[in-house]
Parts: structure tokens; C-alpha cells; sequence
């Protein structure tokens, strides 16, 4: 989790912040080897003891919480009242001074495990599928290698992409997860054709037996655990991100996945974790305190870290999913750094999906690319 660590008291302090300041701030602190929360409580140290600084930019300012050590909400809020600023213009002007003063290092300080990504939700219909698939798409365009995998038994990934589902009785995830496998699992990839891609981006399509998932390793004796694990290891040395598109349940896959993306020795805070497409409603927040719950759960038996990478609000239902300033807000008090990006429901992801072509090469300029590129800048970092 992003959260404090236990022992060390630590308050959160909500202020608002534009998207671009909050995207640099994640890229560099994890440029230096830094959580967020750190650089941000460095950011307002050096902001402390530099009694002036130029006015900067804070249009589009959005809600963002951050938690820092104990009494530094309070003495961030006095000081800004000394100054006669703004909080935002304050934290505005802290996190510049930081990105100035901690410039982006020639060479990454350690070389980092491919990055996994499972967008989970046990919501269906939330965009998951839409969402793993944007940002996987987007990342492939930036010139990473990207693995996307249909972890879904519904293989909703596999036909919005126009591939065909991997054949009954031929090898697939499960049969590697089972260690039934008789070929390599990269056997089993299809590489998108698009030129925007250049070749980069691969999908493991969906197979039937995959819903069977639970059953069948719930009868496995040895190795339940790191099923998942052990597939796809074979194929991880290919790839600079693996995301995993995840099934509507918190059945036994989706623990298998949520080990999958744990933080690993020498790995960065959020270089890997859990993206989490949501709705501004209220059965969103009821679902992901079940899915927070399953997620704690996993870390306490198995003492996994596990790094929740943020949410995405998904407005694509216009009835339930209107952004509501205060379901937005709600989002950034359960979890760090909160929401990173908020997609409208537009017609281009709808058409994309009912045509079977990849939101980026059907609306390539369209504002919903635009976000999954944002996203994907972000994650990549
Ligand atoms: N922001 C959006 N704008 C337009 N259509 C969307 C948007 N988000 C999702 N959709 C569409 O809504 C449907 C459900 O989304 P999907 O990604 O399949 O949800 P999930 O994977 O969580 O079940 C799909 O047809 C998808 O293309
Ligand atoms: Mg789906």
C-alpha cells in the first residue's frame, strides 16, 4: 500500500494540484527512488525555508491528497496563511521548487523488474477492458514493449481487438498455470498489426478453460500460490510492462493476480501495482472497499506489499457516472495520489469496441486517447 507506514504518524493533508505538476512530481520522485509522499514532505520543507517564491500556474487545479509526517497539514496551512497564499499556490509552488531542485538523473539508479500492472475491479462494465487496453496501446505507441493479457474467461480484451480466442484443447494461461503446457507460452501471443505499434504489442488472448480457473487450480496440491507467477515468467524478459486485464469477481484468480503485481525485492513504490477503473457512484465505493479488503487480506497472509497505483473515474454510464465534485474528492481520501485520470463517456470508446478496432487507431486524436496517453506517461514512469 501507499499508505503511512505504521510506524511512523503521518497526516493527510488535501489541497489541490494540476494534473501536470502531480504526473511530474510521480515521474521524478520515482526517477530519484522516492515515493510521491516523500518527495511531496521534501517539496514543503524546501518550500519552508525559502520565504519567497514566484507565483506559478494553477489553472485546472484538481483535488489531491498527500500524507505527511505528523503537525505538517497544520504548519503547511499556517504558513500559507502568513504568506497570504493560497493553499494550492503554495503547494504549487513547493512541488516546483522540488522538480528544480531534484533535476531527472542520467541513468535510472536501479535497474527495475518488468512492470506489472493488473487493473482489477470486481465491478463489471466499469472499463476495465477499456482502460488496460488504452493504456496498453498507448504505451506500445511510446515505443515500450507491452504485454496484454486477457485474464478475463469473458473475452471481452481479445474480441475488441479483433483476435481470435485461443482454440479449446490448444495451451493457454491456464493450462501453463496448471504446468499442463506443452509449448512455450509465447506460442500462444498475437502481435497487433498496427504501424502504431510497431510490433510491440502483444496480446495472450482469452480461452475458454479459463473459466474454469477457480475450480481447476483450487484442485491443485502444490504451487496454487504462484501459478500465475510462473507462467508468465517465462515471457517477462520480453516485455517492459506486462497489464493484466481483469475479471468482474474476487474469486481465486484475482488473489493469484494481486500476488502477481506485489511489489518486488528492489522494485519502486508504484512501479507495479493495482489500477482501478471506478465510477463516481456509491456501489463504486462499496465495491472497492470489498476489493481494499481482499487486497489487505492478501498482504496480511502472505506479507505481500502490494501498491495500489490509483484510480481511474470512468464516466461512461451518463446516469450513474456523473463526476460529482464530491464523489471525485471521495476517491482521492481512500488512497494515494487518488485519482489519475478521469475519462468521459465519449462515442469514440463506444464505436471503438462495437467496430473492433483499438481506441488509438480509431480515434487516434480523440480526447480519450489523449487520456490514455497521459495515463500511460504516468504509469511508464
Ligand atoms: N469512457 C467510455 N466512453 C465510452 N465507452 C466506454 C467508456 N468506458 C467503457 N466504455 C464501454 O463500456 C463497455 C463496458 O466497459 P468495459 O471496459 O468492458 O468494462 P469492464 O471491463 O469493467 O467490464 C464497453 O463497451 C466499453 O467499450
Ligand atoms: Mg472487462
Amino acid at each position: 500500500m501507499t499508505h503511512p507506514s505504521a510506524d511512523e504518524p503521518r497526516e493527510k493533508l488535501l489541497v489541490n494540484l494540476t494534473p501536470e505538476l502531480r504526473r511530474d512530481l510521480r515521474i521524478r520522485a520515482a526517477e530519484h527512488g522516492l515515493n510521491m509522499q516523500d518527495a511531496a514532505a521534501s517539496a514543503l520543507s524546501i518550500w519552508h525555508d525559502t520565504p519567497t517564491a514566484e507565483e506559478v500556474p494553477t489553472r485546472g487545479a484538481k483535488s489531491w491528497g498527500v500524507f505527511l509526517p505528523a503537525g505538517g497539514p497544520d504548519r503547511f496551512t499556517r504558513e500559507c496563511e502568513a504568506r497570504g497564499l493560497t493553499k494550492v499556490q503554495g503547494m504549487a509552488q513547493a512541488i516546483t521548487q522540488w522538480l528544480a531542485a531534484h533535476p531527472s538523473p542520467d541513468q535510472r539508479l536501479v535497474s527495475q523488474p518488468v512492470k506489472r500492472i493488473l487493473v482489477g475491479n470486481q465491478k463489471g462494465g466499469v472499463g476495465k477492458t477499456f482502460v488496460a487496453s488504452g493504456i496498453a496501446q498507448a504505451m506500445a505507441e511510446m515505443g515500450l514493449n507491452v504485454l496484454l493479457v486477457d485474464y478475463d474467461a469473458q473475452g471481452h480484451l481479445t474480441r475488441r481487438l479483433q483476435i481470435a480466442g485461443l482454440p479449446e484443447g490448444s495451451d493457454s494461461l491456464l493450462t501453463h498455470m496448471l504446468g499442463e503446457a506443452d509449448k512455450h507460452l509465447a506460442r500462444s501471443l498475437v502481435a497487433l498489426p498496427h504501424e502504431r505499434f510497431g510490433g510491440r504489442l502483444h496480446v495472450l488472448p482469452a480461452s475458454k478453460d479459463a473459466f474454469l480457473m477457480d475450480t481447476r487450480l483450487a484442485l491443485l496440491q502444490v504451487g496454487r500460490d504462484t501459478a500465475l507467477t510462473r507462467a508468465l515468467a517465462p515471457l517477462e524478459g520480453s516485455y517492459d510492462v506486462i497489464i493484466l486485464d481483469g475479471p468482474p469477481n474476487l474469486g481465486l484468480a484475482i488473489d493469484l493476480a494481486i500476488g502477481y503485481v506485489q511489489r518486488r525485492p528492489g522494485e519502486l513504490i508504484d512501479h507495479s501495482g493495482i489500477l482501478m477503473p471506478v465510477w463516481s457512484d456509491r456501489s463504486s465505493f462499496d465495491a472497492y472497499e470489498m476489493l481494499n479488503e481482499q487486497i489487505h487480506a492478501h498482504s496480511k497472509m502472505t506479507g505481500a506489499v502490494v501498491d495500489q497505483l490509483g484510480f481511474v473515474v470512468n464516466a461512461y454510464d451518463s446516469r450513474k457516472g456523473v463526476v460529482t465534485r464530491s464523489f471525485y474528492d471521495g476517491w482521492n481520501q481512500l488512497t494515494t495520489p487518488g485519482v489519475l485520470a478521469t475519462l468521459k463517456d465519449a462515442i469514440e470508446g463506444r464505436e471503438a469496441s462495437d467496430y473492433q478496432v483499438p481506441l488509438l487507431e480509431h480515434a487516434p486524436e480523440s480526447q480519450q486517447a489523449e487520456v490514455m496517453r497521459a495515463l500511460a506517461k504516468e504509469l511508464a514512469a
